[in-house]
């Protein structure tokens, strides 16, 4: 453990969602993922309290949150913080579970008021829970005057959503958000925990577009996907679906039932797009890159069946406009949002059509937005608020 930079006084915490640019639900299977951190974030203004009470307020937007108006959300923190009962879900449980995994290391929290905004939508697949869940955790440093590495606190940060959450993800999100640098995506080998820093160029923009369709990853399709695909790895007599090639596949093709096969089928492709993908961009080759999304996306659809008809809609949009090298759903699905990769010098006119033509369609005015890739978690002294 390092010392972090002492800061006395109120601060500001800021956390980026993400985009996953490529390598969906390959994450709890060992394999590979490549998101990047977005120019939204949720931020927590910070003022240290004299006792062991943390008091806990939310600005975040109107159905985006679970508080009433005024909710005050108040937490002893001299007492062991347990889970909420099954089925009684708050916002307020991302950060009662990093404070518990702070307290089972033995960390010493002092009391803090904190108010937490953000300009990332919640439920949209941009992994805003991941956001606000690192926010805190790098609040908690702050308070405490240590730090922990990027991928412990990630780690931590995980265990908070499982058990706090109720949702049982990879580590995908947390390491995104913990770990991004600022105009790269990160290639994370999700067995080894390695990361590579893959440099994007600026001739191809980041395009994300909200289909408007919330979706929540606690409902059980979520947890069923990563049983098929366990079940999936049983009958094909490995440790995971990341240790079977097309060829051992193509041989074992037969033990699997069609569901598990199906499942199978995307989650062995995917982990092969990832490193195409990661070629493509390194060649400039963003016809490729283009081609890998698309792919990737109906392989989402048609075989792990985590899409629904408004992002099947605008991949198909997106496939007919010029300027668009490709389009896919991004994130765990059922909703949120999609990410394209599109020609710079047209992004906006793009951006507009794909607006234009999804609302004409769904009566949808989704918000999308371009952007860089951004940085991870920053702490400023002083206060927003
Ligand atoms: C959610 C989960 C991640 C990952 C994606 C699908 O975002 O939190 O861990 O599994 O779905 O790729």
């Amino acid at each position: 453990m390092s010392e972090s930079p002492v800061v006395t006084g109120p601060f500001t915490v800021t956390a980026p969602g993400r985009v996953n640019l490529i390598g969906e639900h390959t994450d709890y299977n060992d394999g590979f993922v490549l998101p990047m951190a977005i120019e939204r974030h949720v931020m927590i203004d910070v003022r240290p309290r004299s006792d062991r009470v943390a008091v806990w307020r939310s600005d975040l937007p109107a159905g985006q949150s679970t508080a009433a108006d005024g909710e005050v959300i108040t937490l002893d923190l001299s007492r062991k913080l347990e889970p909420p009962a099954a089925g009684q879900r708050h916002w307020s449980d991302y950060p009662a579970g990093v404070i518990a995994g702070f307290q089972r290391l033995g960390w010493e929290i002092p009391g803090f008021e904190a108010r937490v905004s953000a300009t990332l939508p919640a439920g949209a697949g941009l992994s805003s829970s991941a956001a606000l869940e690192v926010a805190t955790a790098t609040a908690l440093e702050t308070l405490c005057r240590r730090s922990m590495s990027p991928e412990d606190k990630a780690l931590l940060c995980q265990q908070a959503e499982h058990e706090f959450a109720g949702v049982p993800c990879g580590i995908m999100d947390q390491f995104a958000v913990c770990l991004a640098r600022a105009g790269h995506a990160q290639l994370l080998d999700c067995r080894s925990r390695q990361i590579r820093q893959i440099p994007l160029d600026i001739a191809a923009s980041v395009l994300v577009f909200n289909s408007g369709v919330k979706h929540t990853l606690a409902d059980g399709e979520y947890a069923k996907r990563r049983l098929e695909c366990a079940a999936a790895a049983d009958l094909l007599g490995v440790r995971s679906l990341r240790d079977v090639d097309a060829a051992r596949f193509g041989e074992r093709i037969a033990l699997l039932p069609e569901r598990q096969r199906c499942r199978a089928r995307h989650v062995i492709a995917e982990n092969i797009r990832v490193g195409e993908f990661v070629e493509a961009l390194e060649n400039r080759d963003w016809p490729t890159a283009g081609r890998k999304m698309v792919e990737s996306h109906w392989s989402l659809s048609d075989d792990y069946q985590v899409s629904c008809p408004e992002l099947d809609l605008i991949a198909s949009i997106a496939a007919s406009l010029p300027g668009v090298y490709g389009c896919r759903m991004t994130g765990g699905g059922f909703g949120g949002c999609a990410v394209a990769l599109v020609a710079a010098t047209s992004a906006v006119e793009t951006g507009r059509a794909l607006h234009n033509s999804y609302r004409e369609t769904t009566g949808i005015d989704a918000e999308w937005f371009l952007t860089a890739a951004a940085h991870g978690p920053r702490v400023t002294a002083g206060s927003a608020a």
